[in-house]
């Protein structure tokens, strides 16, 4: 048999079907979270196309080039459909999903009146919230406990109440940024962090209140925002402990989607770049959020990462070490969700003489983000029913979709885009027993 497209093809048990309905649980239902549920009700109902989601439109190559097999990825790998997922949701503010996305003024009038009777069933429940967390928010539908513990109790009974409605569950983060926490002793251990929870220790915000619940229950978690919520030791341990599988953070859509396309194309080339300037503006509630500044600190820091991972100034100090980075994000409130970035970037060629680029993004955030953020959803249901990546913890796979993808101890994390596309569709192939592609490609000259 010829060797393109094979790599390794272990593969250790079979997929279990998505059988019955997938419980999705949002945490923040706002303007990404009911663009997502809306979206996902306007496909259902043939309204409109689920552009941007690889798992409802991607393909996969099969075999060699010369097969021509490249079936739908959700007719290859058994991924829940779109009919049979159900969405509930906790928010600090009580108005329905109806009523939150005429707020988040993403999708239109016409569209969501069609939704409206579909879209004001789905109620939040109160939420956990302190905004020492996030500090331009305040709520009032909120959960009341006696310590974090009592909290996380909370959460963990709304989670069960749930479950005993649906056949699985997945627990997505889309609230707000909040502020910058390093990790500390606290985070350590899942012993400590459970002693933490009964300390009402501050370094252990709403997200990660959330994230433990799920866990404990063995329900998979992604976190769609840059905070620290399941990037860390407890969690891992958390993670592999019940079989809830959890990914990286930060939902990767607009500048730097751009910004991991865009550089390893200039690293492939051996191109200089001595400064890489990005700016945004921006007025939706996010925005707002990220106008405190212990908020963009820590939307910064998972900004910043990609550069320094994917040029690699260590193993190229003529072409990076001298890189300049600066992000900036302000809220401007004209622009609602249509946010606009631009970037400039200075690089150098042959002989070092200097070049610039400009790259002028006029996105609309939530658009782009309702896709992955169901991706992620159905992605780690799937990892959940696989036995070959449910106990593993971190899911590498799906940092495709993450501006900080997380990954094993020690192991630095992929950004480019394209070695991410790459191992998510192995991945898949792997589990399903088919060959890996590696585009070696030596048999078709034979
Ligand atoms: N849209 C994008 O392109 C994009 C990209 C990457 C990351 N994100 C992140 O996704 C998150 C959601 O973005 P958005 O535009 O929908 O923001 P949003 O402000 O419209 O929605 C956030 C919602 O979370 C709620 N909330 C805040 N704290 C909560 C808590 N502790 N529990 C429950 N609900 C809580 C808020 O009330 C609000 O309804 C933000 O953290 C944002 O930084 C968005």
């Amino acid at each position: 048999m010829g060797t393109e497209e094979q790599g390794s093809q272990k593969t250790a048990g079979k997929v279990a079907p998505a059988t019955g309905k997938l419980g999705v649980m949002v945490i923040g239902l706002g303007a990404v979270s009911t663009t997502m549920i809306a979206g996902v009700e306007a496909v259902r109902r043939g309204l409109a196309k689920p552009i941007g989601s690889l798992t409802q439109m991607g393909t996969i190559r099969l075999g060699k080039r010369t097969d021509n097999t490249s079936p739908l990825i959700k007719d290859f790998v058994p991924l829940a459909d779109l009919k049979d997922v159900v969405f509930t949701g906790w928010d600090i503010f009580k108005d329905n999903v109806y009523e939150a996305a005429a707020h988040a003024q993403v999708l239109d009038e016409k569209t969501l009146a069609q939704l409206k009777p579909y879209l004001e069933t789905i109620k939040p429940l109160p939420a956990v919230f302190d905004q020492y967390y996030v500090k331009r928010l305040n709520g009032t539908h909120v959960k009341k406990g006696k310590n974090k513990r009592d909290l996380a109790e909370q959460v963990k009974a709304d989670i069960q109440a749930f479950k005993k409605t649906v056949d699985r569950v997945v627990v997505i983060w889309a609230a707000s940024t909040e502020i910058f926490i390093e990790p500390t002793a606290v985070h350590e251990s899942i012993e400590a962090f459970e002693k933490g929870l009964d300390n009402n220790d501050i370094a252990i915000a709403p997200s990660q209140i959330y994230a433990y619940a799920a866990l404990t229950e063995g329900v998979p978690f992604a976190n769609g925002a840059p905070g620290l919520t399941v990037d860390f030791p407890a969690m891992v341990e958390l993670s592999k402990r019940n079989a809830a599988p959890i990914c990286g953070k930060d939902f990767k859509t607009g500048q730097t989607l751009m910004k991991t396309v865009l550089a390893p194309a200039f690293k492939a080339r051996m191109l200089g770049v001595s400064g890489w300037f990005s700016t945004n503006i921006l007025g939706n509630r996010d925005g707002e959020v990220l106008d405190d500044p212990q908020s963009f600190k820590t939307k910064e820091e998972s900004k910043l990462g990609s550069l320094d991972y994917i040029f690699q100034p260590e193993l190229y100090p003529d072409l990076y070490k001298d890189l300049y980075h600066k992000i900036r994000i302000n809220y401007y409130p004209p622009r609602g969700d249509e946010k606009e970035a631009w970037d400039n970037i200075d690089i150098f060629g042959w002989l070092g003489y200097p070049m610039q680029i400009k790259v002028n993004f006029l996105c609309r955030d939530s658009i782009l983000a309702a896709p992955i953020a169901l991706d992620l959803v159905l992605f780690l249901d799937l990892a959940k029913r696989t036995p070959s990546l449910r106990s593993i913890g971190i899911q590498e796979w799906l940092s495709f979709y993450l501006k900080s993808p997380q990954s094993a101890p020690g192991l630095y994390p992929e950004h480019d885009l394209f070695i991410q596309s790459m191992k998510l569709k192995n991945t898949l192939r792997h589990i399903m027993g088919a060959d890996l592609i590696t585009h070696l490609g030596l048999e078709y000259y034979d």
